[in-house]
């Protein structure tokens, strides 16, 4: 049977009153629905503990959208994985293209985020993916290794047992145009190979998400795929009818 990590990335959106609505009926549906999958959300950070408090199912985990690189000091402004872990954070997005592109962080940064996330426990969640213009050149492989290799050279080469890999190519992040199915399985298929080339990992401990312009409409198919091992969804986690739809097709996937 298939478990799948589905979490919802809310990036700069909604607020107290509609997060309070979505949680009232994300509450009813996973009570009253036993869940084979991993069901989590990655809110701004000041209502991260809005979700702890009001969650009540058990088995949700809460996700942050990023961490600072530095553990504690004068920093202003950021978050450290120290207080992440404080209020019960289990996942941390990393290298969303978001942040790569306009927060400016390269391979580097990343990887030392990856290490720290991972030394104080919490699962990352690595964003990789190339552009349209990269794909356009053939370059995806290549970018798609570096972003990787990045990761093995600062934290070794187990450094993916127990993490996410989200794979979402920027041309498709919130343009409501989806990556091919085959072309999303073929890449989840290159990412596990490669990783498995320098580390002989059970495949059990390491998931790889697609991102980029799911919906209800089109996340079955994706689910259906052999090596897509959950989603991470933008625009359609906002509201909570359109969530709930895809938690619920992905429960009925075996
Ligand atoms: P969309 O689902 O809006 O394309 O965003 C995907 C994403 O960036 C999730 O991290």
């Amino acid at each position: 049977m298939k478990k799948f990590l589905i979490i919802a990335n809310w990036k700069l959106n909604n607020t107290k009153d509609n997060i309070s609505e979505f949680l009232k009926y994300l509450n009813i549906y996973l009570l009253d629905n036993n869940q084979k999958n991993i069901i989590s959300i990655a809110p701004s950070f000041i209502y991260l503990e809005k979700l702890s408090r009001e969650i009540k199912y058990k088995n949700f985990f809460i996700t942050a959208q990023n961490v600072d690189i530095n553990l504690q000091g004068a920093f202003t402004g950021e978050i450290s994985v120290l207080m992440l872990k404080d209020i019960g954070v289990q996942y941390v997005i990393l290298g969303h293209s978001e942040r790569r592109i306009l927060h400016h962080e390269n391979n580097n940064i990343i990887a030392k985020k990856f290490s720290l996330v991972k030394k104080y426990h919490l699962t990352p969640i690595l964003c990789i993916g190339e552009t349209e213009k990269e794909k356009k050149l053939n370059k995806t492989y290549e970018i798609l290794k570096n972003q990787i290799n990045s990761i093995f050279e600062i934290c070794g080469t187990e450094s993916f047992r127990n993490t996410v890999i989200a794979y979402e190519p920027i041309w498709a992040i919130g343009t409501g145009k989806s990556a091919d199915i085959e072309y999303v399985q073929k890449i989840h298929k290159f990412i596990k190979n490669y990783i498995i080339q320098y580390d002989h990992l059970s495949l059990d401990s390491l998931m790889i998400q697609y991102g980029g312009s799911i919906t209800s409409l089109n996340a079955r198919e994706f689910l259906e795929q052999m090596d897509v091992d959950g989603l991470l969804i933008g625009t359609a986690s906002l509201q909570y009818k359109e969530f709930l739809k895809i938690v619920k097709i992905s429960n009925n996937i075996y």
